[in-house]
C-alpha cells in the first residue's frame, strides 16, 4: 500500500464521523493541545494519530456523543491547520484491521491514546501489543485518575526499546511517565519522563536520549552465540565441553557490554556463520538467532542484503575489505637481461659509438704527433687502432690508459675518464639496486586472471558471507569461478587460519578472506601473501535477532565505546604489532642471481685457455700446457698489454660489484 492510501484511509475514517462521537475524552481540550504538542515537538513526529475505543452505545448517551464529536473535530483541526500536522482519529479496531501493518510507512508516527476507558485495555494487550512492533511509533496515553500503570499494563509487553509515555492527572499538573518492561515477563518499570503545567507545557525531566534513561537491563540474561574466529572471537568451555565465554576481541567487547548494560550473558556455540539453503531456512548463527535461541550474535558477521532481511545489524564494529590472497611467487633470479636492463639499447649503443670515435681521434691525434714531433716520441711505438679500442675500452672498465706526451690525446684521455666514471656509478647503482629489490611478478592480479589462468583454485569458508557471495550470483565471472574453480564444498578450510595454511601448503591455491583477518593471522603462516584485487567492501558487525529490543542499547554502548577510543584500544591490543619481521627485511643475493656473471667468467677462462693452446699450437710450441689465468699471449704488444685489462679479467670485473653487494 502506498503512503497516498494509507493518508486516504486516515482521512476517510476520520471523516465518518459515526464511531468517534463515543470515546470519552477524559481531559479538557487545551490539556490534549498544549500536551501533545509538546510531546510532539519533542519527538518531531510527522504525524499524529488519536486512538480511542471501540463504539459502546450503551455508555454513550446521545448529548455526550455530539460534544464529544465537536471537541474531537476540532482537536484534529487544531493539529492539522494550526500545527500543521497530518492528524487522523481513530479506533484502535478500525487501526488494527484497515491500517495493518503499514503503519510502518508512516515515518515517527505519534500514537496518541486519548482515555484508557471502554475495550482499550482489552485491545491494546491483546490484538496490538502482540502485532505491532511496539517501538515504532512513539506513544502517549492518557489515564484517567485512580488507574495504576501496574495494574493497567498487567499481561500487556512494552518492549523495551518502545517510548510509551503515561500521563496522570496530579491537580492541575500532569506528570508523564514512561513505561517499559525489560523482556515480556519482567516487572513494568517506570522513569519520569516530562512534566506538563498548564504555564510552562510540557517540561521534560528525564534524561535526553532514549538510552541515557534505559542504560540497564536488570541483569537480564541474554543468550550470546559466537564462532571459533581467532583472534576476533574463540569460544571457551568449561572442562564439559560447554561454552562458558567468548575469548579474543568480541569477548573483551561483551566483558565491557555486560558490565555497562547490568546484564549477564549465558551462551551457545555458534557452528558455522550462516547462509540461506535454496530451500529457504538458514544455518549456523543466523538460525540461532532466527529461532530465539540467541539474542545477540558476537562475531564479525558480514553486513548482506540477504542476512538483513532475516536479523537486524548493530552498529559495524570493523570495515573491511575482501580480497582473494595467494602465495607469493618466489622470486625471480635476475636474468641475464637483467645486466644489460639498467642502460637503454641507445646507451649501449652511444657507448660503443664513443668507444670507437675517441680511440679514432686518440689514434690520429697520436699519429699525427709522432709523425711531426719525432723528438718529443723518440722511439716509442707507433699508435694502432686496435690497441687504443682495447685501451679506451679498458677505461670504461676502469683501468687506467698509458699517458700520452701529448696534451690533444691527454685531453681525449680525460673526456673518456670522466665519462666511464659516471657510467659505471650509474650502471652499478641501477644493477645494485635490481639485485637488492627482490622482485616476483604476479601470476594475475584480479579473479577473472585467476579464472583464466585455469591452474589457481581458491576457497572461502563454508556458510558465510563469502560463501553466498558465490554461490547466489548473477555475475557470470563469479558463476564461473564457483562451478570451475572453487575447491568442493566437504574441502573448504573451517576457519580463516586453516585457509591461510592451506594456501602456503599447495601450490595454485587462492583464499578469499578480510585484511583485518589477514592482519591479524598474517604472522602465524610461514609464507609471504599477496591479494588480488578488492572484490568487496564490507561492514563487519554483530547481529541481533530481527527487531530485537535489545539492538539500541547495544548500539549505544558501542557508540560509546567507539567514541572513547575504547573500540580502537581493543581492536589495537588483539592485533599483532607489525614489527615483528622487521629485522628480516635484509634481502640477500642468491646464487641464481649471479648465475650470468659465473657463466661469463667461465666461458672467459675456457676461451682463454683455448686460444692460448691454439697460439702455441700455430707457433710451434711442443705441448699445450694450462696457462694460469691471465697469463694469455695475445697479438698486441707487450708494453701495452701489461696495461690493458686481460679479457678474462675484464669479464670479471662486474662480478666484483656484485660481491661486494653480496657482503653488504
Ligand atoms: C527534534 O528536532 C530538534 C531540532 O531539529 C532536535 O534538537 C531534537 O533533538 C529532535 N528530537 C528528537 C527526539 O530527535
Ligand atoms: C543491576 O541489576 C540488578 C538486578 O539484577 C539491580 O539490583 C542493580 O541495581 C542493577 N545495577 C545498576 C547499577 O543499575
Ligand atoms: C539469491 O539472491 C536473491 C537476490 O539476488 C535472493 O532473492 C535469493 O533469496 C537468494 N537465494 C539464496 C539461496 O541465497
Ligand atoms: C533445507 O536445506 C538444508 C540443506 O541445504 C537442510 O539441512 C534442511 O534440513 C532443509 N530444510 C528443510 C525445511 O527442508
Amino acid at each position: 500500500m502506498t503512503p497516498v492510501r494509507i493518508v486516504l484511509i486516515l482521512a476517510t475514517t476520520s471523516f465518518s464521523l459515526q464511531p468517534i462521537g463515543f470515546c470519552q475524552l477524559i481531559r479538557p481540550n487545551y490539556v490534549y493541545r498544549n500536551l501533545i504538542s509538546g510531546i510532539h515537538d519533542h519527538f518531531n513526529n510527522t504525524c499524529i494519530l488519536l486512538l480511542h475505543a471501540t463504539v459502546d452505545p450503551l455508555t454513550s448517551p446521545d448529548g455526550i456523543r455530539t460534544r464529544n464529536a465537536v471537541r474531537l473535530l476540532n482537536l484534529q483541526r487544531y493539529f492539522s491547520q494550526e500545527r500543521h500536522t497530518r492528524t487522523a482519529i481513530m479506533d484502535l479496531a478500525t487501526f488494527t484491521s484497515k491500517v495493518g501493518i503499514d503503519y510502518f510507512r508512516i515515518k515517527r508516527p505519534l500514537f496518541v491514546i486519548l482515555n484508557d476507558q471502554g475495550d482499550i485495555r482489552q485491545l491494546l494487550t491483546n490484538q496490538i501489543s502482540t502485532w505491532i512492533t511496539m517501538a515504532y511509533p512513539t506513544w502517549i496515553m492518557f489515564l484517567s485518575e485512580g488507574t495504576e500503570p501496574a495494574e493497567f499494563f498487567k499481561g500487556m509487553n512494552i518492549p523495551f526499546d518502545c517510548e510509551f509515555m503515561v500521563s496522570n492527572n496530579v491537580g492541575q499538573t500532569e506528570v508523564i511517565t514512561e513505561v517499559y518492561r525489560v523482556s515480556p515477563g519482567d516487572v513494568l518499570r517506570t522513569s519520569n519522563f516530562a512534566i506538563w503545567t498548564p504555564e510552562g507545557g510540557v517540561r521534560i525531566t528525564g534524561l535526553q536520549g532514549l538510552y541515557q534513561r534505559r542504560a540497564d537491563l536488570f541483569g537480564k540474561t541474554l543468550w550470546v552465540t559466537s564462532i571459533q574466529n581467532p583472534p576476533m572471537s574463540t569460544i571457551l568451555n568449561d572442562e564439559h565441553g560447554e561454552m562458558i565465554g567468548i575469548g579474543g576481541m568480541f569477548g573483551r567487547i561483551l566483558d565491557i557490554l555486560e558490565d555497562n548494560m547490568n546484564c549477564s550473558f549465558r551462551y551457545v556455540e555458534g557452528k558455522a556463520w550462516g547462509v540461506l539453503s535454496p530451500n529457504g531456512t538458514w544455518n549456523g548463527m543466523i538460525a540461532l538467532l532466527i529461532d530465539k535461541v540467541a539474542d545477540l550474535a558476537a562475531s564479525e558477521l558480514v553486513l548482506t542484503s540477504t542476512r538483513i532481511n532475516a536479523v537486524d545489524f548493530t552498529i559495524p564494529i570493523i570495515s573491511s575489505r575482501f580480497h582473494t590472497y595467494i602465495k607469493r611467487p618466489s622470486s625471480l633470479f635476475i636474468s641475464w637481461k637483467g645486466y644489460t636492463a639498467p642502460f637503454a639499447t641507445s646507451i649501449w649503443l652511444a657507448l660503443g659509438s664513443l668507444i670507437i670515435l675517441s680511440s679514432v681521434v686518440i689514434t690520429v691525434t697520436e699519429y699525427v704527433g709522432h709523425r711531426y714531433d719525432v723528438n718529443r716520441y723518440g722511439d716509442s711505438p707507433r699508435p694502432r687502432l686496435g690497441s687504443t679500442v682495447l685501451a679506451v675500452f679498458g677505461a670504461f672498465c676502469g683501468q687506467g690508459m698509458l699517458a700520452s706526451v701529448l696534451p690533444t690525446t691527454r685531453a681525449a684521455h680525460l673526456t673518456v675518464h670522466l665519462t666511464s666514471v659516471i657510467l659505471i656509478a650509474a650502471y652499478s647503482a641501477a644493477l645494485i639496486s635490481f639485485l637488492a629489490v627482490q622482485t616476483f611478478t604476479m601470476p594475475f592480479t584480479t579473479m577473472e586472471g585467476l579464472l583464466r589462468d585455469g591452474t589457481y583454485r581458491f576457497g572461502v569458508t563454508p556458510n558465510s558471507a563469502e560463501y553466498s557471495l558465490f554461490s547466489n550470483t548473477t555475475d557470470p565471472v563469479l558463476r564461473a569461478l564457483f562451478e570451475e574453480r572453487m575447491v568442493p564444498d566437504e574441502q573448504l578450510p573451517i576457519t580463516y587460519i586453516e585457509g591461510l595454511h592451506t594456501v602456503c601448503r599447495e601450490d595454485g591455491y587462492g583464499f578469499m578472506i578480510t585484511d583485518t583477518m589477514v592482519g591479524a593471522l598474517e604472522n602465524q603462516v610461514d609464507c609471504a601473501l599477496e591479494a588480488l584485487e578488492t572484490m568487496l567492501q564490507t561492514s563487519l558487525a554483530m547481529a541481533v535477532a530481527k527487531n530485537s529490543p535489545y539492538r539500541g542499547i547495544i548500539d549505544a554502548n558501542i557508540l560509546m565505546m567507539r567514541d572513547g577510543g575504547i573500540l580502537n584500544r581493543i581492536i589495537e591490543s588483539e592485533w599483532p604489532t607489525k614489527f615483528s619481521k622487521a629485522e628480516e627485511s635484509w634481502t640477500s643475493v642468491k646464487f641464481g642471481d649471479v648465475l650470468p656473471l659465473v657463466i661469463v667468467l667461465a666461458g672467459g677462462i675456457i676461451l682463454g685457455v683455448f686460444v692460448a693452446c691454439a697460439e702455441r699450437a700455430v707457433v710451434g710450441r711442443l705441448h699445450c700446457n694450462l696457462v694460469p689465468r691471465g697469463g694469455r699471449p695475445t697479438k698486441f704488444e707487450p708494453s701495452a698489454l701489461s696495461k690493458y685489462t686481460p679479457e678474462s679479467d675484464r669479464l670479471s670485473k662486474p662480478k666484483i660489484n656484485v660481491v661486494s653487494v653480496s657482503n653488504k
